[in-house]
């Protein structure tokens, strides 16, 4: 086993001891179940970076929840566990269908899901609302253009074309002008993950990555403390 999934199985053993309810012999079934469809499949490697290793169990938010427990249960069967943090309440109700949908067997990715569908459960109707509730609550605040409404000027620009590839783009105020670095550059290591590097080809035409303009920007408007 890699060091990584030792340290994410530790991460969890905490969870559970804190807690007293993170159901960690489930969870490493779950993700042993993955990393084997990952080594067997030719579609391994794409499934492995549709989602950063950014995150373990302990860390969701109420990780004794039933909420919780069911990302777990469910959300690891193909790639790593999402964050609810990525997206907004808005935008979580159209992922998490696409997602049951494919744990049914009806995903919309034909080969590729027909092979990895073997010994892949799916949530009930009562169980998806469930997730979904979680998610939702537990989702990111999309950036307000009424209360922000310099979003628009050039000095933005980069903010605007790197941070709304993958999600809604983020409220300032969630994090303290100390906070957004670290959170910008785990982005970057996101975005290298997951394969959409903004800039990489220093190609004149094409949109580079001004980390240190994103961070001004985010900074100027981040929550006091
Ligand atoms: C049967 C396999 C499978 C399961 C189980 C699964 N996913 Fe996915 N997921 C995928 C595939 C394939 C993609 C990439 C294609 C896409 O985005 O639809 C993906 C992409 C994603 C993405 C990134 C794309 C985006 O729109 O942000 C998120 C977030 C995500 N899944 C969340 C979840 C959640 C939450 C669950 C549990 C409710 C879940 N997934 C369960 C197969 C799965
Ligand atoms: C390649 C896809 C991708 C891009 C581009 C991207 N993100 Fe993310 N973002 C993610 C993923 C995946 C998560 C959940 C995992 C995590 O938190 O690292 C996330 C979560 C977040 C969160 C919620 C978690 C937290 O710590 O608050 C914020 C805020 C965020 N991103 C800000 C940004 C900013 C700012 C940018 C532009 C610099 C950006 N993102 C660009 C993929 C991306």
């Amino acid at each position: 086993m890699t060091r990584r999934l030792a340290a994410a199985a530790l991460l969890a053993l905490a969870g559970a001891a804190a807690t007293g309810a993170s159901p960690l012999a489930d969870y490493q079934r779950s993700v042993d179940d993955a990393r084997r469809r990952w080594t067997e499949s030719p579609h391994g490697p794409l499934l492995e970076r549709i989602l950063p290793p950014a995150f373990a169990p302990a860390q969701l938010p109420q990780p004794a929840s039933r909420g919780a427990a069911l990302v777990v249960h469910y959300c690891v069967q193909c790639h790593n566990l999402p964050n609810p943090a990525m997206h907004d309440a808005a935008r979580w109700p159209k992922v998490v269908e696409r997602m049951v949908l494919r744990m049914r067997g009806r995903g919309n990715m034909g080969e590729l899901m027909r092979e990895m569908m073997a010994g892949v459960q799916a949530p009930s109707d009562e169980e998806a609302r469930a997730l979904l509730a979680y998610l939702r609550q537990n989702g990111q605040r999309a950036l307000d253009p009424r209360r922000y409404p310099d979003v628009d000027s050039p000095a933005a620009q980069s903010f605007r074309l790197a941070c709304e590839q993958c999600h809604v783009l983020p409220d300032p105020r969630r994090h303290t002008a100390g906070e957004w670095p670290g959170v910008v550059a785990r982005m970057e290591r996101n975005m290298q993950w997951m394969n959409r590097v903004v800039g990489s080809q220093r190609d004149p035409r094409e949109p580079q990555l001004r980390v240190d303009e994103i961070v001004r920007y985010l900074q100027r408007h981040a929550r006091a403390g």
